[in-house]
């Protein structure tokens, strides 16, 4: 463990101002340090660090030059001049960003980093598909491997997956892996969607009777939901989007009492920016991103590791897939 020295302190309290409503002040010399130490070795190595929503506060406020969605996170990754990335997310997303920048470093902290969904099909998987609805052109969430994105015709991410369903000008889409996205996407077009059965392990565990009774115990309480939830926990709540379009759901509504139905950091997160909101906080972790600590990032850029590689010809059509998806019109 790095030491919490005066100079640390003085240094990183800007950073514990900011996270001071999310960190007990007990736990901060813990992560200080690295705070520091994480700081300065980005900026001598060129680095920038891109972290998802669901990142921990000291990771998502404190060390992260861009935070966001995962489309948030690839376009991102496709304008960056730095030398090289660190992915503070999942595995797939280190893939995607390797995908948009193949001369770069990019770097996961952990291996280990992986997904329900991505785990959910294999390339093959998609090769049977195709097999099965001939011309149905394939459209996959971003949460996949690059094997799998490398079969797909299009990606979708769950902050545009209507509008790049829509732009195919197909009657029939095969939307892939996620089943309750998929299903969320047909309720709002009239493209007919072919489904996978994949699901989240962080969304599917939410009920519906759950948040009736969040809706009893906290009355008045806005719900707001991600789309990779069941379809009966989609009913029951009064926003559904993406991990960002919740985010500026509070900050543009503000209302009195915030419910988000997700990962556990996106509630801490938000309630840093949005102090004047009062948020019911529902949690599930999910455990594959929890595996990103402070202690590995600095691994990361310290010893350079790992390094995201992706087979050249795998990465050519994987990659097809994501920019014909960043170039779908807004
Ligand atoms: P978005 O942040 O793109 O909404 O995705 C949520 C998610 O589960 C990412 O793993
Ligand atoms: Fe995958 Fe769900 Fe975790 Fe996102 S929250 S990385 S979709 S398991």
């Amino acid at each position: 463990m790095l030491a919490y020295t005066d100079a640390v302190a003085k240094a990183t309290a800007p950073f514990y101002q900011k996270v001071s409503r999310a960190i007990p002040a007990l736990e901060w010399p813990f992560h200080a340090p690295y705070v520091d130490a994480i700081n300065r070795l980005k900026k001598e190595k060129n680095a920038v660090i891109l972290a998802h929503n669901y990142q921990t506060p000291e990771i998502y406020h404190c060390v992260a030059d861009f935070v966001g969605d995962s489309l948030q996170l690839s376009a991102e990754a496709a304008r960056t001049k730095a030398s090289i990335i660190v992915m503070a997310g999942v595995v797939f997303m280190a893939e995607t960003a390797k995908l948009l920048n193949p001369d770069k470093m990019v770097l996961i902290p952990d291996l280990q980093a992986g997904c329900s969904l991505a785990a959910s099909i294999t390339g093959a998987d998609v090769r049977l598909m195709r097999e099965k609805y001939p011309g149905v052109p394939v459209a996959t969430y971003v949460n996949s491997t690059a094997e799998v994105k490398a079969e797909s015709d299009i990606c979708i991410t769950s902050s545009n997956a209507v509008r790049v369903v829509e732009s195919l000008g197909s009657d029939r889409v095969i939307c892939l892996p996620d089943e309750y996205l998929a299903n969320y996407i047909a309720k709002n077009t009239k493209v007919k969607i072919i489904t996978w059965k994949g699901h989240c392990e962080v969304h599917e565990r939410f009920t519906a009777k759950e948040i009736r009774d969040y809706r009893t115990s906290f009355p008045g309480a806005v719900v707001l939901a991600h789309p990779e939830c069941p379809p009966e926990v989609l009913s029951e709540a009064d926003f559904v989007g993406s991990t960002s379009a919740m985010s500026r759901y509070v900050s543009e509504k503000k209302p009195k009492r915030v419910v988000m139905i997700t990962e556990c950091s996106m509630s801490d997160n938000v309630a840093i920016e949005n102090p004047d909101v009062e948020f019911v906080r529902p949690c599930n972790l999910c455990p594959h991103m929890k595996r990103i600590t402070l202690p590995k990032i600095l691994e990361s850029l310290e010893k350079e590791q790992f390094k995201v590689d992706i087979p050249a010809e795998i990465a050519a059509r994987a990659r097809l897939a994501v920019e014909r998806m960043l170039a779908v019109k807004k």
